[in-house]
């Protein structure tokens, strides 16, 4: 091998390590369920979002839920005790899964990225995202689905 090539495929080898680290970091970062859906709504415990460090009570800023008859996973933002967002997670690009990372949503088909309220932030999406109605209770959230 010469030198040209050894340096190219290290290149890539770099580039493949640091893609692969920060797909692990997006997994590691969001917390997965999946819950059944009666008459098109999906009902959330809201214990789901909450969690302890050092004996203190914290909220997850996202979940993800999934369901069987749904193709893509809808991703839900605590932002307060009553305040969510429930996002399709459909790139309206051309259809790809996203991924959820902290408050942006990205999309690793051609690069588009959402803001924790469906927004475009990158193209080349250019539509917002899907979201579904949300009734914040005490103890759970109804996410009512419509098609989608
Ligand atoms: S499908 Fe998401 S950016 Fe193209």
């Amino acid at each position: 091998m010469d030198r040209k090539s050894f340096i190219k495929n290290c290149g890539l080898a770099c580039l493949s390590l640091t893609s692969i680290s920060t797909l692990l970091q997006g997994c590691a970062g969001s917390y997965i369920i999946t819950l059944p859906m009666n008459e098109e709504r999906i009902i959330v415990p809201l214990h789901h979002f909450e969690f302890t460090e050092d004996k203190k009570k914290m909220y997850r800023q996202h979940i993800i839920v999934k369901n069987e008859q749904l193709q893509f996973p809808i991703c839900i933002y605590r932002f307060s005790e009553k305040e969510y967002t429930a996002i399709y997670m459909r790139c309206t690009h051309q259809g790809a899964e996203l991924r959820a990372y902290g408050d942006t949503l990205v999309c690793y088909a051609h690069g588009s990225e959402f803001d924790n309220k469906g927004n475009v932030q990158n193209p080349p999406a250019n539509k917002p995202l899907v979201t579904f109605p949300i009734i914040a209770g005490d103890k759970e959230l109804s996410i009512t689905l419509k098609k989608v």
